[in-house]
This record gives C-alpha cells, sequence and structure tokens, in this order.
C-alpha cells in the first residue's frame, strides 16, 4: 500500500492507473476509520482494480470550530485498516495545499437538497462537502466513488452534483453500518463516554420506534417526529437538532408519510453531534426495545 501526500504525486499515481486501463475506485473520509468506512471500502474492491481512500479533515465543511479541532484523528490505526481491508492507496493531502492562501472558488448546491436537514443545522456546511469532494475527484479521477447511505443528504447531493457539473463518476451508496446495539458507527462516536453513548442510542430506538408506528399505520409525519422526540428528548434528555419525514427521490418534507418517505434525524449528545434516518418502508433497526414497557 503507498501513503502519498502531495497533490502531485496522487496525480501522478492515477494517471499511471488510467493508461494501464486500471478501474479506480475512490472512497473519500476524514479518517478515524471504522467498518463503516471499511464496508465502502469493500465495495470499492468489488467494483474497481485498484482503490484510493483518502484521509483529509476538510475545514471547509465544519461550521463549529470546536467540532474541527476536536475531530478524531488516528492516523496510524486507519493507515493499518487500510493495509489490511486491500487498499492501494491512501491519500492524506495537507491542509496548506488544498487550500492555499488566496484560495477563493466554491461549488455551491440550490434547491430541495439544500434547504433543509443537515444544509440548515450546519450552515456551509455542503458548500464546504461539494468543494472538497469536487477537488478529490479532480485529483484522483476514479471511475467509481463509495458514499455511505448513513449520510442520506451528503450522498444524494453528491449524486446530484456530480451528475449537474458532467463529472463523469459513477456514485455508488452503500448501506449503513450500525454496531450490534443500533448506534450508526461514524467516526464521533469515540468522542462518547459510555454514559453518553447510553444515551445516545435514544436517537436509532427513536427512529425504530416511529417506524413500527408507521408500519402499524401510523402515516402523520406530525406524529411520527413527536415519537422520536419523546424517546430522544422527553425520556433521555437528548437535544433534538432536528427531526423530518422526506419523500425521495425528490426529498420534499411530506405532511403524509409513505413508503417512498425517510425520518432523519440529528441530535447533540453532550456536545456530540450524531445523525441517523430510517427508510419507513426499510429494515427494522436491531436496537433493544422493552415492548413489555411500551404496551
Ligand atoms: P466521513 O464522515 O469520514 O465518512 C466517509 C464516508 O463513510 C461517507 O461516505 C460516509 O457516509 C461513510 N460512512 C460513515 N459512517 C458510515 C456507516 N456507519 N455506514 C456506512 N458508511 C458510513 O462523510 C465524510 O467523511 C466527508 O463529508 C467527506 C465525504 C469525506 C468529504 O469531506
Amino acid at each position: 500500500m503507498e501513503v502519498l501526500v502531495p497533490i502531485a504525486d496522487m496525480r501522478q499515481w492515477s494517471r499511471a492507473q488510467l493508461q494501464r486501463g486500471a478501474r479506480i475506485g475512490f472512497v473519500p473520509t476524514m479518517g478515524a476509520l471504522h467498518a463503516g468506512h471499511l464496508s465502502l471500502v469493500q465495495r470499492a474492491r468489488q467494483l474497481a482494480d485498484r482503490v484510493v481512500v483518502s484521509i483529509f479533515v476538510n475545514p471547509t465543511q465544519f461550521d463549529n470550530q470546536q467540532d474541527l479541532a476536536t475531530y478524531p484523528r488516528t492516523l496510524d490505526e486507519d493507515l493499518a485498516l487500510c493495509r489490511q481491508a486491500g487498499v492501494d492507496v491512501v491519500w492524506t493531502p495537507e491542509t496548506a495545499e488544498m487550500y492555499p492562501d488566496g484560495y477563493c472558488t466554491f461549488v455551491e448546491m440550490y434547491g430541495p437538497l439544500t434547504d433543509k436537514l443537515c444544509a440548515i443545522a450546519r450552515p456551509g456546511h455542503f458548500r464546504g462537502v461539494c468543494t472538497v469532494v469536487t477537488k478529490l475527484l479532480a485529483v484522483v479521477r476514479p471511475d467509481v466513488a463509495i458514499f455511505g447511505q448513513k449520510d442520506l443528504q451528503q450522498a444524494l447531493i453528491v449524486s446530484r452534483m456530480v451528475a449537474d457539473l458532467n463529472l463523469g463518476v459513477e456514485i455508488v451508496v452503500a448501506p449503513t453500518v450500525r454496531d450490534r446495539d443500533g448506534l450508526a458507527l461514524s467516526s464521533r462516536n469515540r468522542r462518547l463516554t459510555p454514559a453518553m453513548r447510553a444515551k445516545a442510542l435514544a436517537l436509532p430506538r427513536g427512529l425504530e420506534l416511529a417506524r413500527r408506528a408507521y408500519r402499524g399505520g401510523e402515516t402523520e409525519s406530525r406524529k411520527l417526529i413527536e415519537i422520536v422526540a419523546e424517546e430522544v428528548l422527553v425520556n433521555e434528555g437528548v437535544d433534538l437538532d432536528y427531526c423530518d419525514v422526506v419523500s425521495l427521490p425528490g426529498f420534499q418534507e411530506a405532511e403524509r408519510a409513505d413508503d417512498r418517505c425517510v425520518l432523519a434525524a440529528a441530535v447533540f449528545v453532550d456536545g456530540v453531534r450524531l445523525i441517523d434516518h430510517v427508510p419507513l418502508a426499510g429494515e427494522a433497526i436491531p436496537v433493544a426495545i422493552d415492548d413489555d414497557e411500551r404496551a
């Protein structure tokens, strides 16, 4: 496995692969890798001849400087995981080279994908994501790039952006990997103490309770959102940043839920922000729910 840092080195490697006719699969990350990231690597290996993982904690997508400062950085572990997973190249560009003095170009999306949920809760976040993903794709020039469904809004935005800007990269969205207790894997989970983690479980539990209510016939979005708020806010005292029912593929807010809808939510557990969502017609989230207590 090669570890590349300068943009020129990454570009040169990719050009050589393209000349040989090798298909490049790409997994962009911010590091602190976990089994969710590695599932994207496995998918990339199935879809391409060579796999590139980028590790870059992108400052332009952080709306909160404290979050950027405390974002987990575990490069040595990350490299070991990538080596084990059969990655060909890990690219770790420097911030000073990605955003040199005088940098002033950004990619901004308008419309239904960027007027709700994380786009409102984190102003400027998706502008940073779109900008960095465009730059990463321009250097790596992959045939296919893999994104996680865990960050559903991001995956939809990237797919739209790549189509709109004719970037010519296939975008594949891979399923959310969860821990055994149902919590979606996230780099930020490393910042949870055991007590915080116990509280964080209210998020997948609330989503799963609402999904069950929908399956039981409740289609009023407001009621489904109330179920999440009750579990997260009232029962566990966890701050609910947003909770909404949106319809796919248009990403419109839906007053009445149907099988095309997902229920998405973001919470702050003692300052650590976590997001999750559940497709209402999808599989159950494997959380422990004491049914007797709720009967
Ligand atoms: P990061 O949070 O490191 O995530 C990198 C990729 O891993 C994203 O596509 C994300 O959706 C996916 N991922 C994270 N947790 C997952 C899980 N539990 N199951 C499946 N996939 C999961 O997302 C970013 O970085 C950045 O915004 C980035 C796209 C790299 C741009 O800076």
